[in-house]
């Protein structure tokens, strides 16, 4: 997958995945605001919607196309892994920060695949599907960033979402905004005080 991978002084690996229309360079700056010495491996989707860079299919907006999604997250679990060796770093170091789309395709790696992230920091994420049995993910650390207005993600989703991660044993926090679906200054601050005491 098309991406950038930059060398950091400790051992954390920050995945950073993009919003609806992203590409690779749009989250470095929060890379750096979370924690500017990880390593960071920053992916652009692979999927285009009129032009625009996503990281699964949908069939209309918060409705996923359920093959693309299932498709396109072995796609980059499997990415994940071979970065590791290309890059000479540790699979289970890797924290995975999103916004939106790329919220949910953390969120789809978590419902998943075992082991496949340290962490996790999803600024107003989805449920990426429903009606499966998750993998463990006992002692998780799970930062979500919501919107109380967001047009997108209405409310119930985010709580839908903190309810089955933590029944697979996750350890979740929720930051709320009454903003929309922006990723906003005071959510990624909130995130980095979080990943501060958390990761
Ligand atoms: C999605 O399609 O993943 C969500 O609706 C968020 C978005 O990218 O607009």
């Amino acid at each position: 997958m098309k991406h950038i991978f930059q060398q950091g002084k400790n051992e954390c690996v920050l995945l950073m995945l993009h919003g609806t229309g992203g590409t690779e360079r749009d989250l470095l700056p929060l890379a750096e605001a979370i924690d500017s010495n990880a390593s960071v491996l920053s992916v652009r989707g692979n999927v285009l919607e009129n032009g625009m860079p996503r990281f699964f299919r949908r069939l209309a907006e918060g409705v996923f196309d359920e093959e693309d999604l299932l498709f396109r997250t072995k796609e980059l679990n499997e990415f994940l892994h071979d970065a590791a060796e290309e890059h000479g770093f540790n699979r289970e170091s890797i924290i995975a920060i999103g916004y939106s789309n790329g919220a949910n395709i953390a969120a789809s790696l978590l419902f998943h695949y075992e082991k496949a992230l340290k962490a996790a920091i999803l600024h107003h994420p989805m449920v990426p599907r429903r009606g499966i049995e998750l993998p463990s993910l006992t002692g998780v650390p799970i930062f979500m960033a919501a919107g109380e207005n967001d047009p997108i993600c209405p409310s119930q989703e985010t709580i839908d979402l903190q309810q089955l991660l933590d029944g697979a044993g996750a350890d979740t926090t929720i930051h709320w905004e009454q903003n929309g679906h922006m990723l906003t200054g005071t959510e990624v601050q909130a995130a980095a005080n979080w990943y501060k005491k958390n990761v």
